[in-house]
């Protein structure tokens, strides 16, 4: 077990990605804050995985597109189990639209969950770190859209880009407090979020097509990543992104 004794929180952790991340760092012996803006019986599930593997689970409703409910999940972890060591920021939305007819409602709900409350509950775990003089390591679940476009997605990837340039930057600066940082960027993996493409048999058939692995990601795919750069395995890695996309994102060839 790499990550006895070590207490992670797993934003957006009630579904998908962050459901399988948190359940997978509690195998690895961390005890998880657990953070769910409305579906709360995905929360009381993975609850109910983490406790399987005999580790602790808190569920903190917040919303992460509202500073102030960042600053609140934050607090309450703390409070629960008196630090946090690990944060793993993946929640995330998407909207689909002609880039000439976003709304800006749309716009904002995109940023203020992606990078806005990616932003300030980095910030305000980095404060616990420093002020209690600890080191931590902080995981971005960003998207092959942090490089690869995406049309009629430009909102998802403008956040997804922030996302990336927020990593070098901070590998940098948090550096010399022993804190890490780095992005995983999923290919298609299946999750709620993706419930229309795997209802639409042709739409999914032209995209294995482009995966050189030739199926889609499992979210447990991406939450052994997470696993890996969580532990002091990964000590020396900072700053970079890895990418869990069954080879998609460089897959180039001529007919
Ligand atoms: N599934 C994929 O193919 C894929 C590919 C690339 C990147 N990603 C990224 O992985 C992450 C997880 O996505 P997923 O596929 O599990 O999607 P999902 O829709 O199944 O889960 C997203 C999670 O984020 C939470 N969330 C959304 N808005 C929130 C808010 N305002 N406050 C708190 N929580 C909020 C949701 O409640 C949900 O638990 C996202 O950042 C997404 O961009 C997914």
């Amino acid at each position: 077990m790499k990550l006895e004794g070590k207490v992670a929180l797993v934003t957006g952790s009630s579904q998908g990605i962050g459901q399988a991340i948190a359940a997978r760092l509690a195998q690895e012996g961390a005890d998880i804050v657990i953070d769910y803006r409305s579906h709360r019986e995905g929360a009381e599930e993975t609850l109910a995985k983490v406790e399987a593997t005999g580790r602790s689970g808190f569920i903190v409703k917040a919303d992460l597109g509202v500073v102030s409910e960042v600053r609140q999940l934050i607090e309450s972890g703390i409070q629960h189990f008196g630090k946090l060591d690990i944060l793993v920021n993946n929640a995330g939305i998407e909207k689909n639209a002609d880039f000439w007819s976003v709304s800006e409602a749309d716009y904002d709900a995109v940023l203020n969950v992606n990078l806005k409350g990616v932003f300030f509950v980095t910030q305000t775990f980095v404060q616990h770190l420093i002020e209690t003089k600890r080191t931590g390591k902080i995981i971005n679940i960003s998207s092959v859209h942090e490089e690869l476009p995406f049309p009629h997605f430009t909102s998802y990837c403008a956040s997804k880009g922030g996302v990336k340039m927020m990593t070098r930057n901070l590998a940098i600066e948090l550096g010399p407090f022993g804190i890490t940082i780095n992005s995983v960027a999923p290919g298609a993996i299946e999750t709620p979020i993706n419930t229309k493409l795997l209802n639409d048999p042709e739409k999914l058939d032209a995209l294995l097509k482009n995966i050189p692995l030739g199926r889609l990601g499992k979210p447990q795919d991406v939450a052994s990543v997470v696993a890996f750069l969580a532990s002091s395995d990964a000590d020396y890695v900072t700053g970079t992104t890895f990418f869990v996309d069954g080879g998609l994102l460089w897959n180039y060839q001529e007919q």
